[in-house]
């Protein structure tokens, strides 16, 4: 059989990892893989795709980014979804393999629905897809961001400033949260709960006053809102229906320095959290939902995702998947609260 793989929307660390993976388990199965290019655009008119083998994809396992380039196109926005039908029809496809978050999944169950046979793997720094305990990226952006916390936290103490990290989030504050709580972030902002200035000044000017301390950090997640609105770059909308989120970190630093009257600096840390090599830990969760994919295929099992559960991969339904995203739940952050209560 004839497959195709493409990686869409938002790089990723592991993204080579499971293109890697679907190639070399896909020729034990006698697929022939064919790698499309730049996501959903590559099979819109005309359409950019490679021969994916064994030799094409040496050498990639730990590289960031992805070797098919990707975009943020959106099939039936452009009303292209029939082009995409007919091309993959040209082309022999016999299924696809969509390497993607809500965005490209969600394509990816409306084509489902129109008959392609289609499976999912699920990509995100944001680890807010439903369907999947993890993400892969998501143990890399984590990584980055912590490793950043521990970085500031020397200059702000020296300083005797407070430090506002703005890490990546759009909709679920899982970055911000996992990294504030291995950081040992003063206080952490998540786009799950409306951000009040004033406890957050409370919190840190108690801290300098009782606890003798003259710096605190302060993590906050882009899309975590003040009076009820996100903090944006541009107005645009991309093709799924997105702004450009960025500025929350700058707004926040403001108000805190002027509430509180200590220095305060922002640090934005952006696509940083994005690029580079992944950790271990997203190199074999990619590796897994690869080979899983692979699998999947050789199955039959079309219309599903591939899906970590407690330590197992299985597969879950594609629409289960990209029904609603998973943000972060009350229990895990009261673990972080506690440490900032
Ligand atoms: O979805 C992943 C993500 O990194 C979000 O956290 C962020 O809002 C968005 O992508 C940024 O996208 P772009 O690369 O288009 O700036």
């Amino acid at each position: 059989m004839k497959i195709a793989v493409l990686t869409g929307g938002g790089d990723c660390p592991g993204l080579n990892a499971v293109i890697r993976a679907v190639v070399r388990r896909g020729e034990q199965h006698a697929h022939e893989v064919m790698g499309v290019r730049e996501g959903w655009r590559g099979l819109c008119d005309p359409p950019l795709h490679e021969r994916l083998t064994r030799e094409k994809v040496s050498g990639i396992l730990h590289l960031g980014g992805t070797i098919l380039g990707t975009s943020r196109t959106n099939p039936f926005k452009k009303g292209s979804h029939e082009q995409v039908l007919k091309n993959l029809k040209a082309l022999n496809i016999g299924a696809v393999i969509a390497i993607g978050g809500e965005d490209t999944l969600g394509v990816a169950t409306k084509l489902h629905g129109l008959g392609v046979k289609i499976v999912g793997v699920p990509k995100t720094i944001d680890n807010d897809l439903s369907g999947t305990d993890l993400t892969f990226g998501f143990d890399t952006a984590v990584g980055i961001a912590t490793e950043a916390i521990d970085r500031l936290h020397s200059t702000a103490e020296s300083h005797k400033r407070v430090i506002v990290c703005e890490v990546m989030g759009r909709h679920a504050g899982w970055i911000a949260t996992h990294s504030g709580i291995a950081g040992g972030a003063d206080v952490i902002l998540i786009p799950e709960r409306p951000i009040d200035v004033d406890k957050v000044c409370d919190h840190i000017t108690n801290r300098h006053r009782t606890q003798n301390k003259n710096f605190s950090i302060v993590v906050v997640a882009e899309g975590a809102q003040l009076g009820g609105q996100d903090s944006k770059v541009s107005e645009k909308l991309d093709e799924f229906g997105h702004v450009r989120l960025g500025g929350i970190g700058q707004t926040l630093a403001d108000l805190i320095e002027k509430k509180t009257k200590f220095e305060t600096r922002v640090t934005v840390l952006g696509h940083i959290q994005r690029g580079g090599t992944p950790t271990s830990f997203d190199r074999v969760l990619a590796t897994r939902f690869g080979v899983h994919a692979a699998d999947m295929v050789a199955r039959g099992e079309f219309g599903q995702m591939a899906a970590l559960r407690g330590n197992q991969i299985i597969s879950v339904p594609l629409a289960e998947a990209t029904k609603q995203l998973k943000t972060v739940d009350e229990k895990f952050f009261s673990v972080a609260e506690v440490f900032f209560g």
